[in-house]
């Protein structure tokens, strides 16, 4: 038989059984048994181990395979074997190899290392399996979302990352000198998405957002990516619906095209198989009430915390929707019910298994005078605010929307203790570097 040599990556290896090909990557791990070295090669697209054997090669090219250090790398060319003991089904046997970038003293090795100094070293640690897999996983949720939301019309409008003015309130903004004047990095593009929901109806931005949280979570970070869609002549049920819709298409996307990595870190996949809408719906004075009979003290008009929000969604498979807060703890934007003007007409998704709130949410005031009075009761300065009160002066319509977490839906599907490992480079109250 012939045998053509092609350059290949090892996720498309399996086209080539029988045949030479040549693949570009880095030296994961290796071991040894006197006359045959086994590499661990990864390229990005996956694992695959080459079989080095000293009787069928140059004693310089075996001499090589048995100086790599770790992270090495390096351009092979072998003969694909099936195997079906191996990880990916697939072994390489080298007949070649040629050393590209050498690595000493690479300081991730194979044994256990704490989570600072991982962290430390984040631009390294990336290139682990469970690393790659949670990456994989982040990108097909974002590109899942998008998906969802372009075949429901929805039009992607950036929203700015500078901005004159609060959207969440004013203890968490992080300040930036702008020229002579002062701005703020985002919190939300909300604001925005409203200005754009009354030109096309349906939208969504999706960028970073900054809040300086000083609380030290596993669900907090200073820089957290956000998918806020927004829709005008939208009420709360709408957009409702549109939640549940969009959450449990990310799931079985990820659970269709990334079951493999699911499988890597152990996610329990038959939880993530019951992500399917409805999604239960309970109000905040029900959730107090749940709280109570578990032994907890709630106080009405406080916010939940981490705790609360574990212990609600403990008797529920899929993700619930707590709705109709008090207004106290909302922001300014929030529509008041009009039967109940103490509540605002919101709601807040809850992840089961204990991932929390990952998406906040509602319908916003459109009335001027009610929001003008709410923003005098809750003495914030107006003038900024001139060109969002004008949605309300030209045109206005119910509407809403609501911004979702990709942080903490990542931890949720991947299964992760802590949103640090659901972002590429984490910033929290610790840590800027790398
Ligand atoms: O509930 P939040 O604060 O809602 C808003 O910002 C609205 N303006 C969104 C909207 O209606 N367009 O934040 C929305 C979501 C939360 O549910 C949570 O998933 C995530 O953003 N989030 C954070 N994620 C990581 N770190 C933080 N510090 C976060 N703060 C909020
Ligand atoms: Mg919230």
């Amino acid at each position: 038989m012939m045998t053509t040599k092609t350059k290949t990556t090892i996720h498309k290896i399996g086209n080539f059984v029988g045949q030479e090909v040549t693949l570009q990557g880095w030296l994961a791990n290796s071991r040894s048994s006197g006359s045959v070295q086994f590499l661990m090669i990864r390229d990005g697209t996956g694992f695959i181990q080459g079989i080095v054997a000293k009787n069928e090669l140059l004693p310089e090219v075996f001499q090589l395979a048995h100086s790599l250090n770790q992270e090495s790398s390096l351009e092979v060319t072998g003969i694909v074997r099936e195997e079906k003991r191996a990880p990916g089904g697939y072994e390489l046997t080298i007949k070649n190899l040629k050393l590209i970038g050498s690595s000493e003293n690479y300081p991730i090795t194979p044994k256990e290392h704490g989570i600072d100094f991982l962290m430390e070293n984040r631009h390294l640690w990336f290139r682990s399996q469970r690393q790659q897999a949670i990456l994989k996983i982040r990108h097909e949720i974002i590109k899942a979302i998008r998906d969802y939301l372009d075949s429901q019309g929805f039009v992607l409008v950036d929203a700015p990352i500078l901005t004159p003015s609060a959207c969440e309130g004013t203890t968490n903004l992080f300040e930036v000198q702008y020229f002579e004047d002062k701005a703020y990095l985002t919190q939300s593009g909300q604001l925005y998405m409203e200005a754009a929901a009354m030109a096309l109806g349906k939208v969504y931005c999706f960028g970073p957002t900054f809040r300086a949280e000083k609380s030290k979570t596993r669900r907090h970070l200073t820089e957290f990516w956000m998918v806020e869609p927004e829709m005008a002549f939208c009420h709360l049920e709408d957009s409702l619906q549109t939640q549940e819709g969009m959450v449990s298409f990310i799931v079985s996307r990820v659970l269709e095209n990334r079951k493999k990595e699911l499988e890597y870190l152990k996610r329990d996949i038959s939880k993530l198989e019951k992500i399917i809408p409805p999604f239960p719906r309970i109000s905040y004075d029900e959730s107090l009430e749940i709280l109570k009979k578990k032994g907890l003290n709630p106080v009405w008009g406080n916010d939940f915390g981490g705790t609360d929000e574990t212990i609600l969604t403990e008797q529920f498979e899929k993700p619930i929707f707590v709705t109709h807060f008090p207004m106290a703890c909302k922001a300014f934007y929030m529509k008041q019910d009009p039967v109940r003007p103490e509540l605002a007409v919101c709601a807040d998704l809850l992840a089961p298994e204990g991932y929390g709130e990952i998406i906040g949410g509602g319908q916003r005031e459109e009335d001027l005078g009610l929001l003008e009075a709410r923003m005098e009761r809750m003495k914030m300065e107006k003038e900024p605010y001139q060109w969002y009160l004008d949605l309300r002066r030209f045109g206005t319509v119910p509407h809403g929307g609501f911004g979702l977490g990709i942080e903490r839906t990542v931890s949720w599907i991947c299964g992760l203790e802590h949103v640090r490992e659901a972002i590429p480079f984490a910033r929290t109250l610790y840590r800027i570097y790398p």
